[in-house]
């Protein structure tokens, strides 16, 4: 017997499979009930009573034996990855294509980048907002037309939910929550009820700047607007301010810069006139000042807004506003950023 156990040691030492069927083929073989260690067992009563105790010991051996032996090759079938058969190791890998920036971000972080330069930091804001901040604090009047549903787009009436028309209401946040001096930069999505077209969309998005604090003046906005438009369109562009209104500046103006695709002459982008409107200013009005807890005899401020489509559709010609939110690849390529 003992010849026989010997001999079964050597076998399933030797045992090898490729697969997992043949491995169960194995264990069937060496130990389930009709088995080579099961018939042993079965012999053994047979043993005469001083061998017993040997011959004991190197049955279980055995069975150990199989027992790990199965199990080794079990493993070695699980873990042997069989997803790279047939592949060629050696190919040269076919190219990542790098993604591209897309030129709203572009043209966001440029801005933001400008204003940095001058101490600004960037302040954010909720989406969905309320009608104080996006509206009330603002000093738009209770009639007045900006509110309408036709723009906005409420999302629960009394008390009101809504998407923000404008970036300004992060001003109101900010000033509410910090004492002055205050120089933020606000960039966000903005939504307004608009039929989508070439023209117009329902989001887009626009950065918000406004520096409040003792002396500031109609100067300082100004030499600011002249920096910003320099440093985005070129050292030789020229500004100029029509007076305007906005609830929440006074004095109010829109900026215009000299046209940069014809530098001034006219053409058809700026209508023969020369120059191209890129955003809304002022110095805030202390109404809003009070509405936000900051003392407008001790205080004061400029704010401005600009587009952000409209800067890039006048850095890059886009015509057509939807192609900023439609992920079309060949498209989004086109831009590269400057650095
Ligand atoms: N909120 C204005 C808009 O959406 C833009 C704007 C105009 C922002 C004048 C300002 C400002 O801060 O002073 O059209």
């Amino acid at each position: 017997m003992l010849n026989k156990i010997n001999q079964l040691q050597d076998e399933i030492k030797a045992l090898s499979a490729s697969t997992m069927e043949q491995v169960e083929a194995l264990r069937v073989k060496y130990l389930s009930k009709k088995g080579e260690v099961s018939a042993l067992m079965a012999d053994f009563r047979n043993v005469a009573a001083d061998q017993k105790r040997q011959i004991g010991m190197a049955i279980n051996e055995l069975k150990e034996l199989a027992t790990n032996k199965i199990n080794d090759l079990r493993k070695q079938l699980a873990s042997a990855d069989t997803s790279l058969d047939g592949l060629d190791l050696t190919r040269t890998p076919s190219p990542v294509k790098l993604g591209t920036r897309h030129p709203l971000s572009i043209v966001r972080e440029e801005i933001i980048a400008i204003f940095r330069r001058l101490g600004f930091t960037i302040a954010e804001g909720p989406e969905i907002e309320d009608d104080w901040h996006v509206f009330s604090s603002l000093n738009f009047a209770a009639d007045h037309p900006a509110r309408d549903m036709q723009d906005t787009f409420f999302i629960q009436r009394n008390p009101d939910v809504l998407l923000r028309t404008h970036t300004s209401s992060v001003q109101s946040r900010v000033m509410e929550t910090t004492e002055p001096p205050i120089r933020i930069i606000c960039p966000g999505r903005v939504y307004r009820n608009e039929a989508i077209s070439a023209r117009a969309h329902c989001f887009f998005h626009q950065v918000e700047a406004l520096y409040v604090d003792q002396n500031v003046s109609y100067a300082d906005l100004r030499q600011t607007l002249l920096y910003f438009a320099r440093e985005m369109f070129g050292p030789d562009t020229k500004i100029r301010l029509r007076p305007s209104y906005f609830p929440f500046t006074e004095p109010s103006a829109e900026m215009d810069i000299s046209c940069n695709i014809c530098g001034g002459k006219g053409c058809a982008f700026c209508k023969g006139t020369g120059w191209v409107e890129i955003l809304g200013c002022g110095m805030v009005d202390p109404n809003v000042l009070e509405a936000c807890g900051i003392d407008s005899k001790k205080y004061s401020g400029f704010a401005l807004g600009m587009g952000v489509e409209r800067i890039t559709n006048l850095k890059y010609r886009v015509k057509d506003l939807r192609m900023f939110s439609e992920n079309d690849v060949r498209f989004l390529d086109e831009f590269q950023p400057a650095h």
